[in-house]
């Protein structure tokens, strides 16, 4: 296992629609790296990370958001939300925007279809912090980041905010 390189905001792969991943694809390969990448995710201390942060353009991700205090790895293979229900309003950070968090308005409840490694199909529904990061991740597949998702004026707040991180070495 490996540590693997997270991008950061705006390199290209970041804002690229995500290719999925197809049936021969489902090889030792994909399980290392989703493994690696669990394992970059919580070096980062993040809750859910998305192959495109890993400079990988297709569609899946990790995310581990604990259930009733104990961890709850899931890695979701070409998702796709089914169905939302619901709002909710709260902070949201993103590991290629280091050092920015944002109030973020997300539907509170998904339905979320996707295959595991085995290339099963699966469904999950999933409600508050865990449905807020499925909608986040999903939209890294598709090249959608969480400035995407903020308000005109919070996403210019953001901005320059970035360009302050940039000039002081802090976004590399
Ligand atoms: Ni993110």
């Amino acid at each position: 296992m490996s540590l693997l390189q997270i991008i950061h905001y705006p390199e290209p792969v970041l804002l690229a629609v995500g290719k999925p991943v197809n049936d021969e694809e489902f090889d030792p390969d994909l399980a290392d790296t989703i493994e690696n990448m669990f394992e970059t995710m919580v070096d980062a201390g993040g809750v859910g990370l998305a192959a495109p942060q890993v400079g990988i353009s297709k569609r899946f991700f990790v995310m581990d958001v604990p259930k009733n205090g104990a961890s709850n790895k899931l890695a979701f293979i070409n998702p796709e939300i089914i169905s939302v229900e619901g709002e909710q309003i709260g902070e949201e950070g993103c590991l290629s925007f280091p050092g920015l968090s944002q109030i973020i308005k997300r539907q509170m409840r998904v339905i979320v279809r996707a295959q595991d490694l085995k290339g099963d199909t699966f469904e999950m529904d999933l409600d508050d912090l865990a449905a807020r990061c499925v909608l986040h991740e999903t939209d890294h597949c598709d090249g959608i980041v969480f400035l995407d998702r903020m308000t005109s004026l919070k996403r210019q707040m953001a901005k320059r905010k970035i360009k302050i991180l940039q000039k002081t070495g802090k976004w590399e």
